[in-house]
């Protein structure tokens, strides 16, 4: 796109953080289906909610429903999948908003795609980490089932591969902690990583 300049704006970023009385940032929820990212993702965001943050939430099967339609399961629409989040959720942060957002993405690389969009601390990487086999027993959506059978293709752990984060900056087990420990655990990662007071 040689031929499109940056437009630069008079209202920064900095001047709506400032606005907004917070520190922008993104959450990154990763797991697998069933692992808990939506309900934890929910549960933080009603706890920012009360604490006067301004918040938003992206949530895979909402935008899939949407900006994402589009796109399927194969490797490359996931990793399309994700590279339009990790951008919108730039422009979220860059409007001043504590953006959490719950998408399985199952690939390292994308995901690090989407880190390297924000400056150091402002991608906050939590894998939810509770084994296949609790989140197919739980099976909120019957899809697990489904996919035994064969009639989903490409389900994440089943016959398609989710690459475990190496370095996140929070892991939650939801196996062993109830809704209310993870979005406490995570309350006390951002006091105690001052994104929030
Ligand atoms: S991602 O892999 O591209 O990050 P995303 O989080 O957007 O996935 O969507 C996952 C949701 O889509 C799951 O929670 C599940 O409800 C549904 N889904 C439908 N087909 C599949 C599939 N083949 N693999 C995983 N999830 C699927």
């Amino acid at each position: 796109m040689t031929d499109i300049v940056w437009q630069n704006l008079a209202v920064t970023k900095q001047m709506r953080a400032e606005l907004n009385e917070q520190k922008p940032c993104l959450i990154w929820f990763t797991g697998l289906s069933g692992s808990g990212k939506s309900t934890i993702a929910n549960g933080l965001e009603c706890a920012l909610h009360k604490r006067g943050q301004r918040t938003y939430l992206l949530d895979g099967d909402n935008v899939r429903h949407g900006l994402n339609k589009d796109l399927g399961f194969s490797n490359k629409d996931r990793e399309e999948n994700i590279r339009r989040i990790g951008e919108a959720s730039r422009l979220f942060v860059d409007a001043g908003l504590i953006v959490l957002s719950a998408f399985i993405s199952p690939f390292r690389s994308d995901r690090q795609i989407a880190r390297d969009l924000f400056p150091q601390g402002e991608f906050v990487e939590i894998h939810m980490s509770a084994p296949l086999n609790i989140c197919e027993g739980r099976d909120p959506k019957g899809l697990y089932k489904r996919a035994r059978k064969g009639e989903i293709k490409h389900f994440t752990g089943i016959d398609s591969p989710y690459e475990a984060p190496q370095a996140p900056e929070l892991t939650l087990n939801t196996e062993e902690k109830s809704v209310a420990e993870c979005v406490a655990d995570i309350i006390e990662y951002l006091i105690s990583h001052d994104r929030i007071k």
